[in-house]
């Protein structure tokens, strides 16, 4: 049987992209239901919901063909999405409003609940639409973000609906997540819903953990208007950071990034060059558990930046580049007892051949790797598929959202910390880079792990 979902469509002009959105779940094999609040059917009508989905779009808490329609729609949904999600929806999903069909149907489900939000720069930057968010987020509901864009009325900003196929795709592996760890279909099933939790029970594993997570790719300046980066949009460092937040640790999120999550328990620190990082994390560290160096820091910038614009009347310029500070190698050589360090790499080609290397090389007790070249893997993508290299070996994870894979990074750590000690027997060093500091990292050959790597069966190991 298809798995349904309910679409909540809010009103917001761009509710004629939530058709787009309604056709291609269709498509993908679901069993799509519209509800749409009063305010969508001022911008599309229910009628066109209807002739693209697989049941007739649904508008009406009261005069409903069925009597209490939102609890029949709220129990029998495998997912809600609501996209185009206003300020306004995300306010009632917030306080738990029910005072029209879709807010009730939010509120009577146990399903995991989804929102796209899409409004004006400046609602969308509101601390009160931001407050909201994160209440939302912190009971379990996901988010897709907004992009930047054309907005109504002619305006750009941030807080344009994302591409209608994110959308998609992100409802996809949020019902795959869901099929993967099924749950009782009973009344007392465990929270989910805007009102509860869908993601996995960790509990709050992580309580009384201070982390210090860092996100975004460091800009260094050539001038006063243009700098050197990368394309890394920080997201996979954001949802590191709400995730360890939502099992309880106390976040210090250094970021490059735009538009950090307003989740309570994150003490968000903006900066951005590598400089500025280095200075956020170092003395940030001193005071953590666990370092997570997920940001892309640049390896270079330019030695002297401009102090004014350079123009195109003067000649072409020569950018003398100077190493930056490496911020991974100072944590290392300050690491306390019983800290983890968790390193990324983000690779284009033989990602496990060259993490591998890099995790024996960096001292690390945890390298997160993967191939930028894999589809939905890469930069600015909600989803990313990662191996996780350790001195137990390597686990290669499947493409799945940047939740997913922040929670298997904090199990893996939480299993670090249990372990005790997770100090490296030796600081790190240039040699012997396979067997250095991490002996285990390499149980597998590198030809078993690209292997595995690749999703082939892997050999029995001839340990010769
Ligand atoms: N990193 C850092 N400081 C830098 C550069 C990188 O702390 N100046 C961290 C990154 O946050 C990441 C890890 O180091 O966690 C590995 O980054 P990467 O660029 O892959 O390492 P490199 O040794 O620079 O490898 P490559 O030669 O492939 O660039």
């Amino acid at each position: 049987m298809p798995q349904r979902v309910i679409l909540g469509v809010s009103g917001g002009i761009a509710a004629y992209k939530a058709v787009e959105v309604c056709r291609r779940l269709v498509d993908a094999g679901l069993h799509v239901v519209p509800v749409l609040t009063p305010s969508a059917t001022r911008f599309v009508t229910p009628l066109t919901f209807s002739a693209v989905a697989s049941e007739p779009a649904q508008t009406e808490l009261w005069n409903a063909p069925v009597p209490i329609p939102h609890t029949r729609l709220g129990q029998r949904a495998d997912l809600i999405v609501i996209a185009p999600a206003t300020a306004d929806i995300l306010a009632r999903l917030a306080c738990g409003l029910a005072d029209d069909l879709l807010s009730a149907t939010a509120l009577a489900t146990r399903a995991p609940v989804l929102v796209c939000p899409a409004m004006h720069t400046e609602m969308w930057e509101h601390p009160a639409v931001q407050e909201n968010l994160a209440t939302l987020r912190r009971r379990g509901v996901e988010v897709v973000d907004p992009d930047v864009g054309a907005l109504a009325a002619g305006d750009v900003g941030a807080g344009r609906l994302a591409d209608p196929q994110v959308i998609v795709e992100r409802v996809l592996s949020l019902l795959e997540r869901h099929r993967a760890r099924p749950q009782s279909s009973g009344p007392s099933r465990a929270g989910s819903g805007a009102s509860g939790a869908p993601h996995r029970d960790t509990g709050r594993d992580l309580r009384g953990r201070r982390v210090v997570v860092t996100a975004g790719g460091t800009r260094e300046p050539i001038d006063p208007v243009r700098f050197l980066s990368n394309r890394s949009s920080g997201k996979q460092g954001h949802a590191l950071a709400r995730t360890a937040a939502r099992r309880g640790a106390a976040v210090t999120l250094v970021t490059a990034a735009p538009f950090a999550p307003a989740d309570e328990g994150i003490h968000v620190l903006a900066v951005e060059t590598a400089e500025e990082m280095a200075r956020a994390t170092l003395p940030a560290a001193e005071q953590a558990e666990v370092i997570v160096m997920a940001a892309a820091v640049a390896d270079y910038r330019p030695k002297r930046a401009a102090p004014s614009k350079l123009t195109r009347s003067e000649r072409v310029p020569e950018l003398e580049l100077e190493p930056t500070p490496d911020i991974l190698r100072a944590l290392v050589e300050r690491r306390r007892p019983g800290q983890v360090i968790v390193g990324f790499a983000a690779e284009t080609g033989d990602a496990l051949g060259k993490g591998m290397e890099k995790f024996a090389r960096k001292g690390v007790d945890l390298l997160v790797v993967n191939d930028v070249m894999v589809a939905g893997a890469g930069f600015d993508h909600d989803t990313n598929q990662v191996a996780l290299i350790s001195a137990a070996g390597i686990e290669q994870l499947p493409l799945q959202t940047k939740d997913a894979v922040a929670d298997a990074v904090w199990d893996r750590v939480v299993e670090l910390l249990a372990a005790g000690d997770p100090v490296p027997p030796s600081a790190p060093t240039d040699e012997d880079p396979v067997h250095g500091a991490h002996p285990g990292a390499v149980r597998l050959g590198t030809e078993h792990a690209r292997n595995a790597y690749l999703g082939q069966s892997i050999e029995p190991e001839d340990h010769r």
